[in-house]
């Protein structure tokens, strides 16, 4: 059996690591507007929580995305150069990936990154198991962090995989930052294939952040039972609530967790307050036109090569490369 060597940050870097993200999370519950950091909500509940969202009917997202896929892994395979480096961005099962990697020529190495090791773990059995040949380099961590790959490959074509709409994750500027900074990382003469979800009727926007069996209220909620596990907090999960509401001005989703009631809870020695009603802000999910993100896309220093969506238009996959 291969035995995967998973990349981690050196101890004292993870324990800073660990250190800074506290501090990011005690800063935010302190602020006017109280908010947490959206890649905390990857831990191995979470992950498993998030697989199961993408199951939901109301969550189009990965249908249409894995339908787009199907239609379209032969031209990016065609155009993709044998012994190439696959670099996925928040890889979490890797489901995707798997037909991508079908269609694609001997690759030199598939380098996943995310910041749950449990799902990076379940998804590279998974793939060693089905691609025996594939050199498998993942990476724990945040992908917003400089890009690390072996010495041996840097000279390798790339080819970026950020599936999933995660692009939507951050504010247009800060999307904007990191593609231009994926541009640098990747290289010269890469390419990047990237998912993009549409601006479409608010309704059908909601549904799907708001889906009828709860998971998505659950996923939301782990934050605060991971922050009573990890963090000693001593949240009520119970007394608070999973919101969804679309700001059509900013084109996003905006995810809270409403507190039910007046109430405080205590968090590494701090007392934080809440009035009933009050919101803690936990994720953004922007929204674009096909137009709207390849604009931004060449404000980053990428030409779009391809763009492929859907017949009822709900999601888009463009295709960016060197001009
Ligand atoms: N990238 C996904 C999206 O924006 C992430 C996501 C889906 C998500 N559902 C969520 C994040 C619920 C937080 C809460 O669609």
């Amino acid at each position: 059996m291969t035995r995967i060597a998973t990349q981690r940050t050196p101890a004292a870097l993870e324990t800073s690591g660990a250190a800074a993200v506290r501090r990011d999370i005690v800063a935010g519950l302190t602020r006017a507007q109280k908010s947490l950091p959206c890649s905390y909500f990857y831990d191995a509940r979470g992950s498993a929580l998030f697989e199961e969202i993408c199951l939901q009917p109301e969550y189009y997202p990965t249908r249409v995305e894995t339908a787009i896929l199907v239609a379209h892994a032969p031209e990016i395979a065609a155009r993709t150069a044998p012994g190439s480096i696959l670099v996925e961005l928040g890889s979490g099962s890797s489901r995707k990936t798997e037909l991508l990697l079908e269609a694609l020529p001997a690759l030199a190495a598939y380098a996943p990154i995310d910041v749950s090791a449990s799902a990076l773990d379940e998804a590279c059995t998974r793939l060693a198991a089905r691609f025996p040949a594939l050199r498998l380099l993942p990476t724990v961590g945040d992908f917003t962090d400089p890009l690390a790959l072996p010495a041996a490959l840097a000279k390798r074509p790339r080819l970026g995989f950020f599936p999933g709409s995660t692009i939507g994750n951050f504010a247009p500027d800060e999307a904007c930052a990191l593609l231009g900074s994926l541009a640098r990382t990747l290289g010269a003469g890469s390419r990047l294939v990237v998912g993009v979800d549409l601006v479409k009727d608010p309704g059908h926007l909601v549904a799907a952040y708001n889906d009828a069996a709860g998971v998505t209220a659950l996923f939301n909620l782990n934050l605060l039972v991971r922050l009573n596990r990890e963090m000693g907090a001593t949240f009520e999960v119970a007394r608070f609530a999973h919101s969804a509401v679309y700001n059509e001005h900013e084109q996003r989703i905006e995810m809270y967790l409403v507190s039910l009631d007046d109430q405080s809870v205590e968090i590494t020695g701090r007392d934080i307050r809440f009035a009933k009603g009050e919101r803690i802000h936990t994720e953004n999910s922007y929204k674009y036109t096909v137009a709207q993100f390849q604009a931004l896309a060449s404000r980053a220093g990428w030409h779009g090569h391809q763009v492929w969506t859907d017949p009822d238009n709900l999601f888009s996959v463009h295709e960016l490369g060197p001009a």
